[in-house]
């Protein structure tokens, strides 16, 4: 599977919504997470993420990020047309370590 990861907080593009063929996406306030059993594997959503944060969990690291993508597209709603991201997600591009500080 794919997953979602930190940079993706607050500045929520939102592109990846929709190149996914199983919209698989589902959002929260200030992220969108991918559900696990439900992501293809397609690859096509990772060079369309303007903030780089949507990554294959094959890489080494990514295991919190794997828990977080399955416990919260459980509960959030799903995504399956682009919305406007946030005004003033430019500035977030790049913040480090926002889940602990910017999440929610
Ligand atoms: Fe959707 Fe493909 Fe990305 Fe999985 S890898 S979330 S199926 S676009
Ligand atoms: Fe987030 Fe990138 Fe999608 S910033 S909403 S994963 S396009």
């Amino acid at each position: 599977t794919y997953v979602v990861t930190d940079n993706c907080i607050r500045c929520k593009y939102m592109d990846c919504v929709e190149v996914c063929p199983v919209d698989c996406f589902y959002e929260g306030e200030n992220m969108l997470v991918i559900h696990p059993d439900e992501c293809i594997d397609c690859g096509v959503c990772e060079p369309e993420c303007p903030a780089d944060a949507i990554k294959p969990d094959t890489e080494p690291g990514l295991d919190k990020w794997l828990q977080l993508n399955t416990e919260y597209s459980a509960k959030w709603p799903n995504i399956s047309q682009k919305k406007e991201p946030p005004a003033d997600h430019k500035e977030w591009d790049g913040v480090e370590n926002k889940l602990e500080n910017h999440f929610s």
